[in-house]
C-alpha cells in the first residue's frame, strides 16, 4: 500500500527534486507519513516525518540533499504496524546507520524475528515490522557476506510481504530492490540512470523503458544499468524482457482539474471508449470457457465487487446460468468444503494487486488445479495476471484519485463485452438483436460525455441541499442496486458520509423508519423491468413525507412527477440502454461524492485512512 521510489544516477540532476516529486506521484498510495534517504561520501543522511508530503516538505526540505549526492531512495507510507509518527515513517536503519531500508507490504513473522535480533544487541527505534530487515542484513554483513548475500540470506528469513529497496552507504552506485506479492517496477534509463517504483507514473517523465520485477526476485540497480536474480539461485544473473511504457505522463497528471477524482469522472468517456476496443479475440477467448463451466463465480472487493454485481447481470441476461457473486475476503471460507471441478472464477481488480483477492485466487488455484481464473484488471503485468488462465485489461488507463470511477465503469463495460460474445456464440438471440446491444452500448460514451456537459451545477446544487440532512440514502432495483452500493460507498470513502446504498423493497423492512418530513431518498430508476415496481416504493417514502431525489432518463414522466428533484441522463428509452444503466447512471453518483468531499473541505484524492492498492489482509 505504500509507495517507493529509487534512483541511482551518474549524471548531474537533480535527484532530490526527481524523488520528491516521484513519491508526491506515488501518494495515493498512502500519505500519512514521508521519508528520504539520500546517500553521499559513504554517509547517509535521512529527513522524515508524519503527514502529507507537501507539509512535510515545507519544513524539512525533502529536495535538498548534499551536492554531488547521486542516489537516494523515497518513501510515502500507509501505516499498518505502529501509528504514523516520525520514528514508524520510512527509512528504517540498522544500528550503524548504513543500511537504509523502504519497504511496502507486512512482515508476518517480524515478532519472532525482532526477538532474535534483540537478544543480539540490535537496538530499535520504531514499532514497525519494516526495521528488523536493515538489522538482519547487518547481522548477514558480519558473517562477511557481500550486500547482496546478506540481503538474500535476509529476506529468506521473511514471512510475508515485500516490495524493498534497500542502500548502503559504503556502496555508492547500488541500491538492491526485491519483492514478493508486492508490485515493484524498475526504470532505465540506459547508461545513465536507473529508478525503483511501486507504480510506473512514479519515474515515467524521465524514462519510458521499464522491467517488471517478478515474485521471488531481486534486482541490482546501478546507473543506468541493471541486473536480475532468482532469490534461491541468487548466483546465476536471469534475462528479462525490457518493456516500452505506451501512454503519457500527462495521463497521471491533473491536467487543469482541481483533483485527480474529477479528472478521471471527466475522462470515463475516453477511457470507454478506449476498452470498446479490447481485441475481440481475446474477449472471445474469455468467453468461451463460460459457456461450458458448470460453476461460475465472480469476485472482488470493494468498487470492483459492485461492478462485479452490475456485470452479472448483464453476462447472465445471455448467458442464462447463474453466477455467484461473492467478496472475495469471504471467497475462500465460503467455498471451503464446497468448490468444485469445472467451476470457473471471474475475478475483477483495478490494481491487480489486492491481497484479499489474489489469497483466495491462489487458494482455489491449488485446492483444485482444474479450476480456471478470467481475471479483468486495469494493469498489465500486476500479481493478478500471473495466477490467471485468461486476462483482459480495462483500458482506463491510470487512476490516481484513491476512489475508483474510470475503472469502474470500464469493469463494467468489459463484462459487457463479454456477455455480447456470449450472446453471438449462443445464438439464441437473432443477430439483429444483438447488433441493437452493440450499439446502445456503444452510446454510452456520448451519454455520459453529454450528462457530464450539463449537469455538475445540478448535483452542486444538490449536494448543498443535502448537507443539511444528517443521513439521506440511495435506493433502487434490480442491476441498479450495484449502482446505489457504489454511490453509497464513494461518499463514504471521499466525503465521509455513511450513506447506505440499498435495494428499494428491501428498505422496506428497516431503513424505512428512518423516514420523516423531508428526509432526503435517492431513487436510481432507469425505465427497465424493475420500474414499475421502484414507482411503489417511491410512493411508498413519499407517502411518509420522504423529500424524493430521482436518476431517471431525460424522456420519464412517472417517477419525475412524484419526485422533488430529478437528475436526467440523456439515454434513450429502450431495453438495450437499460442494460448498461449501470455504467450511464454511476456518473452522477460519483460527481455527487465529489461535490460532498469539497463541501466538507475533505481532498477527494486523499480519503482518511484509505489507499488505492491494498495489499495487507
Ligand atoms: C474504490 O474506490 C476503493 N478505493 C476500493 O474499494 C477498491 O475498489 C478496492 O480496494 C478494490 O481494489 P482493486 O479494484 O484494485 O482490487
Amino acid at each position: 500500500m505504500c509507495g517507493i521510489f529509487g534512483i541511482v544516477t551518474n549524471q548531474n540532476i537533480k535527484i532530490g527534486k526527481i524523488a520528491l516529486e516521484s513519491i508526491k506521484r506515488l501518494e495515493y498510495r498512502g500519505y500519512d507519513s514521508c521519508g528520504i534517504v539520500s546517500q553521499h561520501n559513504n554517509s547517509l543522511f535521512v529527513k522524515k516525518d508524519a503527514g502529507k508530503i507537501d507539509e512535510i516538505n515545507e519544513y524539512l526540505k525533502l529536495d535538498e540533499f548534499p551536492n554531488g549526492s547521486k542516489l537516494a531512495l523515497a518513501h510515502t507510507r500507509w501505516a499498518t504496524h505502529g501509528p504514523p509518527t516520525k520514528i514508524n515513517s520510512h527509512p528504517h536503519l540498522d544500528c550503524t546507520d548504513k543500511i537504509a531500508v523502504i519497504h511496502n507490504g507486512i512482515l508476518e513473522n517480524f515478532l519472532e524475528l525482532k526477538e532474535e535480533l534483540l537478544s543480539k544487541g540490535h537496538i530499535f527505534k520504531s514499532e514497525t515490522d519494516t526495521e528488523i530487515i536493515p538489522h538482519l542484513i547487518e547481522e548477514y554483513l558480519k558473517q562477511n557476506k557481500n550486500l547482496k548475500e546478506a540481503i538474500v540470506s535476509a529476506i529468506k528469513r521473511c514471512e510475508g510481504a515485500y516490495g524493498l529497496a534497500i542502500c548502503h552507504a559504503d556502496y555508492p552506485n547500488t541500491i538492491i530492490a526485491c519483492r514478493k506479492e508486492s508490485p515493484l517496477i524498475i526504470g532505465i534509463d540506459k547508461g545513465k540512470t536507473s529508478y525503483c517504483a511501486s507504480d510506473i507514473p512514479a519515474f515515467l517523465p524521465y524514462t519510458k523503458y521499464c522491467y517488471i520485477l517478478e515474485d521471488d526476485e531481486l534486482a541490482i540497480l546501478n546507473a543506468g544499468s541493471v541486473e536480475f536474480f532468482d532469490i534461491d539461485n541468487s548466483d546465476l544473473p536471469k534475462q528479462k524482457k525490457v518493456q516500452e511504457i505506451n501512454w503519457n505522463i500527462d495521463a497521471a497528471e491533473k491536467g487543469g482539474y482541481q483533483h485527480f477524482m474529477l479528472k478521471e469522472i471527466y475522462e470515463e468517456p475516453s477511457a470507454l471508449r478506449r476498452t470498446m476496443k479490447i481485441s475481440p479475440d481475446s474477449i472471445k477467448d474469455f468467453a468461451i470457457p463460460l459457456l461450458t463451466a458448470d460453476h461460475i463465480y465472480i469476485t472482488a472487493a470493494g468498487t470492483s465487487f459492485h461492478a462485479s454485481l452490475a456485470g452479472k447481470f448483464i453476462i447472465t441476461k445471455f448467458l442464462g446460468k447463474y453466477i455467484e457473486a461473492i467478496e472475495c475476503s469471504e471467497f475462500k471460507t465460503q467455498l471451503n468444503n464446497s468448490l468444485e471441478e469445472n467451476s470457473i472464477i471471474i475475478a475483477l481488480s483495478q490494481s491487480g494487486e489486492t491481497i484479499d483477492l489474489i489469497e483466495p485466487i491462489r487458494w482455489a488455484k491449488k485446492y483444485k488445479p482444474s479450476i480456471k481464473i478470467l481475471s479483468i484488471t486495469n494493469i498489465v503485468g500486476s500479481s493478478i495476471t500471473r495466477y490467471s488462465d485468461k486476462v483482459l485489461v480495462t483500458q482506463a488507463g491510470p487512476e490516481i484519485g484513491v476512489a475508483a470511477t474510470k475503472t469502474f465503469v470500464t469493469q463494467i463495460l468489459t463484462l459487457a463485452l463479454v456477455a455480447l460474445e456470449i450472446a453471438k456464440l449462443k445464438n439464441k438471440d437473432s443477430q439483429e438483436e444483438i447488433q441493437k446491444y452493440y450499439e446502445a452500448l456503444q452510446s454510452v460514451p456520448d451519454i455520459i460525455e453529454n450528462f457530464l456537459e450539463k449537469n455538475a451545477d445540478l448535483i452542486k446544487y444538490i449536494v448543498s441541499d443535502l448537507e443539511k440532512n444528517l443521513n439521506f440514502f440511495f435506493l433502487a432495483r434490480g442491476a441498479s442496486i450495484a449502482t446505489a452500493k457504489e454511490g453509497g460507498l464513494k461518499l463514504k470513502e471521499v466525503a465521509c458520509r455513511f450513506i447506505e446504498g440499498y435495494s428499494a423493497a428491501h428498505a422496506k423492512h428497516g431503513p424505512i423508519s428512518l423516514v420523516r418530513d423531508g428526509y432526503p431518498i435517492i431513487f436510481i430508476a432507469p425505465p427497465d423491468e424493475t420500474y414499475e415496481r421502484l414507482l411503489g416504493n417511491v410512493m411508498e417514502f413519499k407517502a411518509r413525507g420522504g423529500k424524493i431525489i430521482s436518476l431517471v432518463i431525460e424522456s420519464d414522466e412517472k417517477i419525475t412527477n412524484l419526485s422533488d428533484i430529478t437528475i436526467r441522463i440523456p439515454q434513450p428509452r429502450d431495453k438495450y440502454h437499460n442494460l448498461f444503466s449501470s455504467i450511464t447512471f454511476i456518473p452522477a453518483l460519483q460527481l455527487l461524492a465529489y461535490f460532498a468531499a469539497l463541501e466538507h473541505n475533505l481532498d477527494p484524492d486523499k480519503p482518511l485512512n484509505l489507499a488505492k492498492t491494498v495489499t495487507v489482509h
